[in-house]
């Protein structure tokens, strides 16, 4: 017991660097929005069949194995193919053994790993996760091992973060389209229930292209919100825009799915998605009058003479997120 303790004495003295902040690298962010991710297959077999005793997280005290970095320490080296690795981890787990057993300390500690059956198929699954992939660690190991073998090169791979799929263009724009409408809807919001509806006006008519814009520098995208029925003329939009409006004015009838349409061009890719009106908008877009109080008509008229953009019912197409980025 005490050489133990001595031994943890000189774990913490000696240590391999931030091994704290690098753990959380190779964890499951449950936060993370991008729900794309796919996990590699043998990491999903590694945490359900063999963490119950190999776990990374499991204390030092209630430890009933050592944890997989530990095993994949001691069966890779600088030199070691993924082949020939592939090959060992089998052999040892198609028929574990005390004799074929690499940590000898181990078996000392917790008895040969009991045998259970595996498919090969999930375990050549595990290897492969094993080998290429830098996989959950505790946080004592980097000086464990490091104190014993002096280095720290046990855990090659690559992050599990680089297995994001890739997004699809129409997952960007939509980011994109969805980042900028929730930015303008809480300022929009925000004035309209601290203030009203008439300050919320002149929010819209002196922010609502720079909260655009800003957005479009902070994505480096050309972010705009254009309509067919434009209340400011800088919105108008163009022929294809038009076109766009249109199918999604027949599809929202129709109460066809919503989706993005994109088009690729020759250096960037153009991202369409309706804007459509709920019965908040229709205090400044719905019926004059009936919808629009006099006070915010009167105003509506002195800034934008040439407004179109009224007479709306909520659930229609108000307009439409045009975007243009490089693929
Ligand atoms: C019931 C507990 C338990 C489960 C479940 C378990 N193991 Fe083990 N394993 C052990 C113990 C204990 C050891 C350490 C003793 C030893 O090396 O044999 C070990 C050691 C190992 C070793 C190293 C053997 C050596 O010393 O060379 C490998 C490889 C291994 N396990 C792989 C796996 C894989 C892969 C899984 C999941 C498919 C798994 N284990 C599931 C208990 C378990
Ligand atoms: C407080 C008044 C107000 C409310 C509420 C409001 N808007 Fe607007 N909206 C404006 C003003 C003002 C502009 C013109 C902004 C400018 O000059 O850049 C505008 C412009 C737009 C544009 C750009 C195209 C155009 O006509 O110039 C779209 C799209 C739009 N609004 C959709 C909506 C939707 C959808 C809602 C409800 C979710 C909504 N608006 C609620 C005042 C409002």
């Amino acid at each position: 017991m005490r050489s133990k303790i001595s031994l943890l004495l000189i774990l913490v003295i000696f240590s391999c660097g931030k091994s704290k902040s690098n753990n959380s690298d190779y964890q499951d962010k449950p936060d993370n929005k991008q729900s794309s991710t796919t996990e590699h297959s043998g990491k999903k077999l590694l945490k359900n069949q063999c963490f119950v005793c190999h776990n990374p997280t499991a204390s030092k005290e209630s430890r009933i194995a050592p944890p997989m970095v530990a095993i994949k320490a001691h069966y890779i080296s600088e030199n070691t193919s993924k082949e020939e690795f592939t090959r060992e981890f089998l052999s040892f787990l198609e028929k574990p053994t005390k004799e074929k057993a690499k940590l000898k300390g181990a078996v000392n500690r917790f008895g040969v790993m009991p045998y259970q059956y595996y498919k090969k198929s999930h375990l050549e699954k595990i290897a492969e996760y094993v080998y290429d992939y830098r996989i959950q660690e505790p946080d004592w190991f980097k000086n464990h091992w490091k104190e014993k073998n002096g280095n720290c090169n046990y855990n090659q791979g690559k992050l599990a973060v680089n297995l994001q799929k890739e997004k699809t263009v129409s997952e960007i724009g939509l980011e994109f389209a969805l980042g900028t409408k929730k930015l303008l809807g809480k300022n929009l919001m925000g004035t309209i229930q601290n203030q009203g509806t008439l300050k919320a006006l002149e929010f819209c008519n002196e922010k609502a292209i720079h909260l655009t814009d800003s957005m479009s520098t902070k994505f480096n995208a050309i972010i705009r919100r254009v309509s067919d029925k434009p209340r400011n003329q800088d919105n108008l939009a163009n022929k294809r825009e038009n076109e766009v409006i249109e199918i999604y004015k027949k599809a929202l009838i129709d109460s066809l799915d919503i989706n993005p349409i994109t088009e690729k061009n020759k250096d960037n890719i153009q991202f369409y998605y309706p804007i459509i009106t709920n019965g908040m908008c229709l205090q400044c877009h719905g019926k004059p009058e009936e919808q629009i109080n006099t006070e915010v008509l009167a105003s509506l008229d002195k800034l934008y003479p040439k407004d179109k953009a009224i007479g709306y019912d909520a659930n229609e197409v108000r307009g439409m997120w045009s975007i243009t980025f490089k693929k």
